[in-house]
């Protein structure tokens, strides 16, 4: 007799995003030709950049060619993809051996699926606010045991809020996998050395794996902020770190990503390469491979000029991040993030409820924003602004919100 995971029937709600769409939806059906400008998902909106498109387009011939085509590579990616993203750290002084590295379709399905080479009781702690896929993969993989005040039960909630400088303190019990994303999503805020290496001394302590999600690193222009976990003394024997060209090259579309899994990384009782090595057999069972088309064009936006052309995509959206704080600020909305990380994160204005703030918002000024209570309990009475829009649009939607947002 074939039964469901009951874990689903333990969600609260739909997804974020989607129930974004649908209330957007709702709102266009009721007031066509109203035109909305989209502030809520943090999907990209610029063409790919020139070496993208001109890889793109060779592999596209290379595949149409009987002597060329190429059909599943390593499980793994293909080994110039690991190495080249080696070679990508050095730049942060890290040294990554290239087969700790693993290519993906992108950041959110390790992040959810890296808790499957990880004890079935592991208990697991997350900052709130929080990215949703964490949380949810949380309790459909049986963690969680009921919901109560906005909170599933099982799950250690790491407070972020202003008073910490939306950095949490350390869990006070014991709590098996933490996961961190620096710069964060959605309070924009970006994490110090000495904060990172509290969590670093914590889980080598209570033998805890961080799993670091730096999909939004690219977006740190600050030198003296870690861009990668591996900055910090001894990360690499319990931290995994997941990584995505999602943004920092526009591949929201393409899909590409990858997931790092250091030799050295230990928990209680194996010994180095074990973890490393599970991770290796989930991926070769359950997993063929990112397509060899967007693995080949993620090697161009390594190359030298593909850098050039990345950084030219995060100084567009960075402008608009800039653009968004400075326009809140201006209309007396309080502001964060938006400096090394490409999400703004404010205060609702008069405390009002976020969802409730965003059908103010779209209905008055006809723009789009993801409501904090979306990221959890500590979201509420907040909102999220992405700056991964178009800039004439983004100028609009400021412009709007200062005309006829009634506070
Ligand atoms: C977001 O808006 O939080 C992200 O774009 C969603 C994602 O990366 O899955």
């Amino acid at each position: 007799m074939a039964k469901i995971n009951g874990n689903y029937k333990k969600l609260q709600a739909g997804y974020l995003f989607p129930e974004i769409a649908r209330r957007t939806q709702e709102f266009q059906q009721r007031n066509p030709g109203v035109e909305l400008i989209k502030l809520g998902i943090g999907d990209t909106i610029r063409p790919l950049s020139d070496s993208v498109v001109k890889s793109i387009r060779q592999t596209a011939d290379l595949m149409a060619d009987a002597q060329t085509y190429r059909g599943y590579g390593p499980e793994q990616g293909i080994p110039e993809l690991r190495k080249a993203l080696s070679e990508h750290y050095l730049k942060y002084n890290v040294h990554l051996k290239p087969n700790e590295v693993f290519i993906s379709d992108g950041a959110k399905t390790d992040l959810a699926n890296i808790q499957s080479i990880f004890a079935a009781d592991s208990i697991v702690a997350v900052q709130d606010p929080v990215y949703p896929a964490y949380v949810d993969s949380t309790v459909i993989s049986g963690k969680t045991s009921g919901y109560k005040d906005g909170r599933y039960i099982g799950i250690i909630y790491m407070d972020c809020l202003e008073e910490n400088n939306f950095f949490p303190d350390l869990p006070k019990e014991k709590v098996d996998l933490i996961y961190l994303c620096s710069p964060n999503n959605p309070t924009g805020a970006v994490a110090t050395h000495g904060q990172l290496k509290k969590f670093v001394d914590y889980a080598r302590a209570h033998d805890a794996v961080i799993i670091f999600d730096a999909a939004y690193s690219a977006f740190i222009s600050d030198k003296s902020l870690p861009r990668s976990i591996y900055e910090i003394e001894d990360a690499g024997s319990c931290a995994i770190e997941i990584n995505s060209f999602s943004k920092l090259s526009g591949f929201t579309g393409v899909r590409l990503g990858w997931t790092v899994v250091p030799h050295k990384l230990c928990v209680f009782g194996t010994k180095p390469g074990e973890v490393q090595a599970l991770w290796d057999r989930r991926q070769t069972t359950m997993f063929n491979g990112a397509s060899n088309i967007a693995q080949l064009a993620g090697i161009s936006v390594l190359s030298e000029q593909g850098q050039k052309e990345t950084q030219a995509l995060i100084d567009y959206y960075m402008e608009n991040a800039k653009i968004i704080r400075e326009g809140l600020n201006d209309v007396g909305i309080h502001a964060f993030g938006g400096i090394n990380a490409p999400y703004i994160w404010a205060k609702t204005p008069n405390g009002v409820d976020s969802w409730e703030f965003f059908d103010k918002l779209m209905n008055e000024a006809h723009v789009v924003i993801t409501p904090g209570a979306g990221f959890g309990r500590q979201g509420e009475g907040h909102f999220r602004l992405s700056a991964f829009g178009d800039k004439n649009e983004i100028k609009k939607a400021i412009d709007s919100i200062k005309r006829n947002l009634k506070i």
